[in-house]
């Protein structure tokens, strides 16, 4: 079917240069290394600097996907930044990144899907480009995490980490069906599970940013149902299948999570890019900075079938699959 599709470019990534380790944590909280490793496969996480914001990560990621899709600022029509830790209520984050790029066109806004930001930011940029209203985005997610947590419960400040992924998206005139670009996005939301996961404080409510709370075996319940219920959405959207995909791209919350999700869909392990060892749980940016991880490494090739998945706070879930 010809028409308008998304392909995607480039991908960058940045970490904060800190590196928070298990044992650091062990010294704060009544944790231990074997315990975050045992349930949650995570090592260590990046942490950003006094002074250095979500917009900040967000930028170095963004500058960094620009240059390898060898695309300049000026390309740049649409920027959608995936975040739930914005530097400032208002404006969005993206506005301070379009500003920071040199971008006076086009439109910039955030949007809030929690850890699953990016698969609906990703999906918002696709269906923005399939129309013909943008020509180039830029899709990011950034988190500064650190700032949101309680420090003093280990049931959830062991899991979180900072750091930004971007992805550059083009909209590209195709007549064949095995062209790249994105094939499909399927996103889900209920928020009858809103208290499961969540931030104690916002600005209409408490006037202050709150910390997250989470009842983290309520949601490790839903999480594999609801992942994989996309996916299968997915897979008969395109006829694509567990054996069709070449990589399996999942947002990074804990690898117990991952793996019961890969297993249940017949998915085998080689073809999950794992990170979530060394960033822990990034919310929206984990996506992109695995994609990035596997495209520096050499695991990503073009051409590749790439099935990228979500869930997290609200509940918010998605997937979306693409050829890289
Ligand atoms: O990205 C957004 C989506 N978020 C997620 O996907 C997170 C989903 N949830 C999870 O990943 C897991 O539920 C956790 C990693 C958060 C917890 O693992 P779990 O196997 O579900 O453990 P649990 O919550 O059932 O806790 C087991 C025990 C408890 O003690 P009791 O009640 O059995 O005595 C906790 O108090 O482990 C205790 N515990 C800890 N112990 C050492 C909780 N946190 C810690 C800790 N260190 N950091």
């Amino acid at each position: 079917m010809s028409g308008i599709r998304s392909v995607a470019r480039g991908i960058g990534s940045y970490l904060p240069e800190r590196v928070l380790t298990n044992a650091e944590l062990a010294q704060r909280v009544e944790t231990s290394d074997e315990w975050i490793v045992q349930r949650t496969g995570i090592r260590q996480r990046h942490i950003a600097a006094e002074g250095e914001f979500t917009s900040h990560l967000g930028l170095i990621a963004a500058r960094r996907a620009l240059a390898d899709a060898g695309f300049a600022a000026a390309d740049i029509d649409l920027i959608i930044v995936a975040t739930s830790t914005p530097d400032q209520t208002f404006p969005a984050t993206a506005a301070t990144i379009q500003a920071e790029l040199g971008i006076t066109r086009g439109a910039a806004f955030d949007l809030q899907a929690v850890c699953s930001g990016f698969v609906f930011a990703l999906a918002t940029a696709d269906a923005h480009l399939r129309t013909g209203a943008f020509e180039r985005a830029l899709v990011i997610g950034a988190e500064t995490f650190s700032r949101i947590l309680d420090w003093e419960d280990r049931g959830t400040c062991v899991l979180f980490g900072d750091g930004a992924g971007a992805m550059v998206l083009e909209a590209v005139q195709h007549d064949d069906a095995k062209g790249a670009g994105v094939l499909t996005t399927h996103l889900r939301s209920d928020g009858r599970h809103r208290a499961k996961l969540y931030v104690d404080g916002g600005p209409s409510s408490t006037g202050t940013v709150g910390h997250l709370r989470m009842e983290g075996r309520e949601v490790f319940k839903h999480a594999v149902g609801m992942i994989t219920d996309v996916i299968t959405d997915a897979f008969a959207a395109t006829g694509e299948s567990a054996e069709s995909i070449d990589w399996f791209v999942p947002h990074q919350a804990n690898r117990r999570i991952i793996d019961a999700s890969a297993q249940k869909l017949g998915i085998a392990p080689e073809k999950v890019v794992t990170t979530v060892d060394l960033h822990g749980n990034t919310s929206a940016a984990s996506i992109p900075l695995a994609l990035d991880v596997a495209w520096r490494d050499g695991r990503l090739q073009r051409g590749q079938m790439v099935l990228l998945e979500a869930m997290g706070g609200g509940f918010t879930w998605g997937s979306a699959l693409l050829r890289w």
